[in-house]
């Protein structure tokens, strides 16, 4: 199993994502304005490895406050979390994890030491919680994946893999599970630019674990659907909103419009704590822009001439309407029907 992010000896341990799949290397993680840097440079990405990320990275800013005055520790607590809310606006569980964590703190009753603590064990379950999510999630996939004659061929996008939460995956624990049961073909992954996660992670997941892989580029998918080659597309998410609009990797949404042209079915696979129930619609979603270089530069090699202009949207927001299901832990909803995984979250 792949663990993207690992609590051992006092300090948590993070495959570094912008190495691989050339290098395998660990950063070890002590102090919160690391693990800050290490979200912002994408060092740890996938909206909910952020989320597990930015919980140990709580506890490690509550760690460094020497103040054994409650009051004093809960406002200094508030500027780790602001300095841990500033890395990346689009993924809801960042902003979901830092607010359990912050929750954790204020219902604490103890001395510093023990909400300290307590702090370090809601970032444990926190990551224990999102492995089991994930499982769950690749298992409710299952029922909702096609029925062929057939083993199935998927489409994914981007990495929302065992790399990008906790282990397991969202779209790509739907494709374990599938794998698992003896039901998937192939996986086709699009090689997502400009960073191709796809290219780089997607792959690297699926040839660890033996499952057959076939990369292609972000403008193969159209013909691809039109050749039969794909059975149903199923992706990850950073936010879902209350209507079910989903923002993810930019290039989702235009792969969402040619799934639909092609009548091939597209589920958003995600957790729970990737829906803002907060915000009404998709357009509210905040929308991360990333610096030009990732669009112009690949590797030492600048593609452009001088005086070209740049615009760089990390996400974009795929509509409602383009989704036949979102797959959480809960099951598998119709977009339209969301406030029923609510119901069952609140009833568990
Ligand atoms: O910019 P990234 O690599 O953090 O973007 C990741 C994605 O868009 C994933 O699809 C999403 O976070 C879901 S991860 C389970």
């Amino acid at each position: 199993m792949i663990y993207p992010v690992i609590w051992q000896n006092n300090s948590v341990l993070l495959i570094d994502q912008t190495r691989l799949p050339n290098e395998y290397a660990v950063v070890e993680i002590h102090r919160s304005e690391d693990m800050a840097q290490a979200i912002k440079t994408m060092i740890v990405r996938g909206a909910p490895a952020i989320g597990v990320a930015a919980a140990y990275g709580m506890y490690l800013g509550a760690r460094e406050i020497e103040t054994s005055q409650r009051h004093e520790f809960l406002q200094h607590l508030e500027k780790v979390a602001e300095l841990l809310r500033s890395t990346r606006p689009t993924a809801v569980n960042l902003f979901w994890a830092i607010s359990r964590m912050l929750k954790t703190a204020h219902e604490s009753l103890g001395t510093v030491a023990q909400i300290k603590e307590s702090l370090l064990q809601t970032a444990q379950a926190i990551n224990a919680e999102d492995l089991q999510t994930c499982q769950a999630i690749g298992d409710h996939g299952l029922a909702v994946l096609p029925k062929t004659p057939h083993k199935l061929t998927l489409l994914t996008h981007c990495n929302a893999g065992a790399l990008a939460t906790a282990g397991y995956g969202t779209a790509l624990g739907v494709v374990r599970s599938a794998w698992r049961e003896g039901r998937l073909e192939r996986l086709f992954a699009d090689e997502t630019r400009p960073r191709l996660q796809g290219a780089k992670l997607t792959t690297w997941e699926c040839v660890q674990e033996g499952i057959p892989v076939t990369l292609i580029t972000d403008n193969m998918a159209a013909h691809c659907m039109k050749q039969g080659l794909i059975d149903a597309v199923v992706v990850g998410a950073d936010r879902i909103a209350a209507n079910g609009d989903a923002a993810n990797k930019i290039g989702t949404y235009s792969l969402a419009i040619v799934a639909k042209a092609h009548n091939v079915p597209f589920f958003v696979a995600a957790p729970l704590s990737t829906i803002d129930f907060a915000l009404s619609d998709g357009s509210k979603i905040p929308i991360e822009e990333r610096n030009s270089e990732e669009i112009y530069q690949v590797g030492d090699t600048i593609l452009t001439p001088a005086g070209v202009e740049f615009y760089n949207p990390a996400f974009d927001v795929t509509p409602a309407n383009l989704i036949t299901a979102i797959i959480t832990e809960n099951g598998a909803f119709a977009p339209s029907n969301l406030s029923n995984a609510q119901i069952q979250a609140v009833a568990l």
